[in-house]
């Protein structure tokens, strides 16, 4: 099964009708989430309008899309993007992702998450869009309740170097309350854990733990850990994670709410180092850089609210979703 029918054969009929044969914009849809949202929503007869600057995203992941003619690609950073067209959905998924690269590039990150959703809500309160929001786990910073639920408040450094990720982040998801609050515009609050799987980019700034590891155990190259491996986090394979974020946005019960979409497994870095020189048959050593500047300890979702609300669950354990990842590594299938 392809994961895009893996990820349909989740959603009920109900929330593949209020998707099927609609009219969407998906900023940052050349990326790694962007681009499988994009698949998924073509394979419903949706018009899919991509807008990506490709600063991260890699054309590669949407090549086989452009032929599809309900798909539309607009090259544009989405803080100068106009448009007279009206959506149906809003997808603002555009933002430098990675740790290692954001810090290299904080008011261009700032920008995407601030500018970016202004814009984004203005152009879907014109719409009557339902807005979805690409938040993260970092909103909760170094989260002292672990598992953390959605009405956790967080701990994040507002100057420290990943501030223009996390602030950004909390500040679109106070605009999108604001929207609701004020326009009563129908916005969705998505807040993703780490999240791989085949299209993740492992290269350079951009390879977040998982692609990096998987990467450089293939090469037989050092594996590189920051610290001593003992931090934690919770990764979901991309199939479950897309699951999730559809399920909120066809929800009809999700107007207003923000979800924790992520895997409650919880993996101590070395752990995963090691599984993943175990599962690529790897002669790679590990080695330990100094820790990188506020990097949470702990991190892992209570999931709660989405297994009740949205009747959701992630499906693929962490092994099996390496697994998958190599074999799409291996063979660079897009
Ligand atoms: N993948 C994860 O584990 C994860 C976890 C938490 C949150 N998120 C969020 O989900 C969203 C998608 O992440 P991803 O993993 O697919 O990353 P990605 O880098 O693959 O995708 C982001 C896309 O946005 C584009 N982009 C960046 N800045 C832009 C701008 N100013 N204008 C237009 N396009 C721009 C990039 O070129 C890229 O294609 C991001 O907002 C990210 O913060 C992802």
């Amino acid at each position: 099964m392809s994961e895009v029918d893996e990820i349909l054969n989740q959603l009920t009929t109900e929330e593949k009708e209020k998707l099927m044969t609609k009219k969407v914009l998906i900023t940052g849809g050349g990326g790694f989430l962007g681009s499988w949202i994009s698949e998924t929503l073509l394979a419903l007869n949706t018009k899919v309008y991509c807008l990506d600057n490709f600063s991260t995203g890699v054309r590669r992941n949407i090549e086989r899309l452009k032929n599809n003619k309900n798909f539309y690609l607009i090259e544009k950073d989405v803080e100068d993007f106009e448009t007279d067209e009206t959506f149906d959905f809003i997808f603002h998924f555009a933002s430098r992702p990675a740790p290692d690269d954001y810090v290299l590039h904080p008011v261009e990150t700032l920008k995407a998450n601030s500018i970016g959703t202004l814009k984004m809500l203005e152009l879907s309160k014109r719409s009557n869009a339902t807005f979805v929001y690409a938040s993260s786990s970092e909103v909760y910073g170094d989260a002292e309740i672990i598992p953390t639920p959605e009405d956790y408040w967080g701990k994040v450094n507002p100057i420290g170097v990943r501030s223009c990720y996390d602030e950004g982040k909390r500040f679109s998801e106070a605009l999108c309350m604001a929207y609701l609050r004020e326009y009563n515009l129908d916005v969705r609050i998505v807040r993703i854990f780490n999240t791989f799987g085949p299209r993740l980019r492992a290269d350079g700034a951009y390879g977040r733990a998982i692609s990096r590891f998987l990467s450089q155990a293939l090469e037989h190259q050092p594996v590189t850990i920051y610290g001593d491996g003992q931090q934690t986090r919770s990764f979901t394979y991309v199939t479950d994670t897309v699951t999730g974020i559809l399920k909120a946005t066809a929800s009809n019960v999700a107007r207003g709410e923000v979800f924790n979409i992520g895997n409650t497994e919880e993996t101590k870095i070395i752990d995963l180092a090691i599984l993943i020189i175990e599962l690529t048959k790897s002669k790679s050593k590990i080695i330990f850089l100094p820790p990188a500047k506020d990097d949470p300890r702990r991190r892992r979702p209570d999931i709660t609210k989405a297994m009740l609300k949205l009747k959701w669950a992630p499906k693929v354990s962490i092994e099996e979703g390496i697994k998958r990842t190599i074999k799409w590594l291996r063979n660079q299938n897009f």
